[in-house]
């Protein structure tokens, strides 16, 4: 085992975080599996992976073992592969947990994480990770706060926020869209919507018990904000969140 890290799956995920772990000062041996070769041969030039000759070579030459594979086959790739006691595996394939890994890495130890990748490129993105797992907290950390559930019922809750990430980016783009249309240039109205939700998020982060307390200080009574959330409540645009993300729930916790 001569690597730190092994990542099985090198596409859209592993590339966000392994360009995350060196922009954190990660400098330890990472290893990749082959398929994905474009990524994969990117990230040796850029970040100096080494890129394994087959899945099997990755599991034997890292200890900690990240499976970023497509969801739908992660398991049936896994089944083909050889653990050890000494791996520590950690799934961030959405939908795919302790019970389906264990007994395909078994005597590995294993664990689940949920981030939004492209943040994590530059630190700034939250792991979710359960159950709590010393090696992946310290390993995450170099991508953005590590955020730990108390029971694997409240990690699978809160993993849909994977794809409320991926939504928020479309949100976003909606946003921009509209000014643009307005004939805003999207040269202003890009880093204006970024700007305005970065500055909420990092108002809500540093006080996030204080819902009504930041609401009230930012809506007027009678003003343009009760206005817009009036007409987002009126055609079901906040409601449609609860829809979405109920959704997503059910896909990832019955499958
Ligand atoms: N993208 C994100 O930001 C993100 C965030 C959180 C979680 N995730 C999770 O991460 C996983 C990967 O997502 P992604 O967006 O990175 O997908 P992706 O870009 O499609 O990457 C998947 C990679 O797995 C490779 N692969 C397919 N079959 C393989 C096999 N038998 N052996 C080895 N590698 C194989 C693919 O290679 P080929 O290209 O050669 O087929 C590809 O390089 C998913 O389970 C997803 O739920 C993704």
């Amino acid at each position: 085992m001569t690597h730190a890290l092994g990542i099985l799956g090198t596409g859209a995920l592993a590339a966000h975080l392994v360009a995350g772990l060196r922009a954190g000062g990660f400098d330890a041996g990472i290893i990749v599996s082959p398929r994905g070769a474009d990524v994969a041969a990117s990230l040796a030039a850029a970040h100096g992976v080494q890129v394994a000759a087959s899945n099997q070579e990755v599991v034997d030459r890292a200890r900690m073992v990240l499976v970023c594979l497509p969801a739908a086959h992660g398991a049936d790739i896994l089944r083909g592969l050889t653990f050890s006691a000494k791996h520590s595996v950690c799934s961030a394939m959405a939908g795919v947990g302790p019970d389906v890994l264990a007994p395909l890495t078994g005597p590995a130890r294993v664990c689940q994480a949920m981030m939004p990748g492209a943040s994590n490129a530059i630190g700034a993105g939250p792991c979710l990770l359960f159950p709590a797992a010393q090696d992946w907290q310290t390993l995450l950390a170099h991508l953005g706060p590590v955020l730990v559930p108390t029971s694997q019922a409240e990690y699978e809750t809160a993993a849909v926020f994977g794809a409320m990430s991926g939504a928020s980016f479309i949100l976003m783009q909606a946003l921009a869209a509209w000014f643009e249309r307005r004939g805003i240039t999207p040269e202003l109205a890009r880093p204006l919507v970024a700007a305005t939700l970065a500055g909420n998020a990092a108002v809500l982060r540093d006080a996030p018990h204080d819902w009504d307390a930041i609401i009230a200080s930012v809506a007027t009574p009678g003003g343009v904000t009760e206005q817009l959330v009036d007409a987002l409540q009126q055609t079901g645009g906040l409601a449609a969140w609860d829809t979405g993300l109920d959704a997503v729930l059910d896909r990832m916790t019955k499958g």
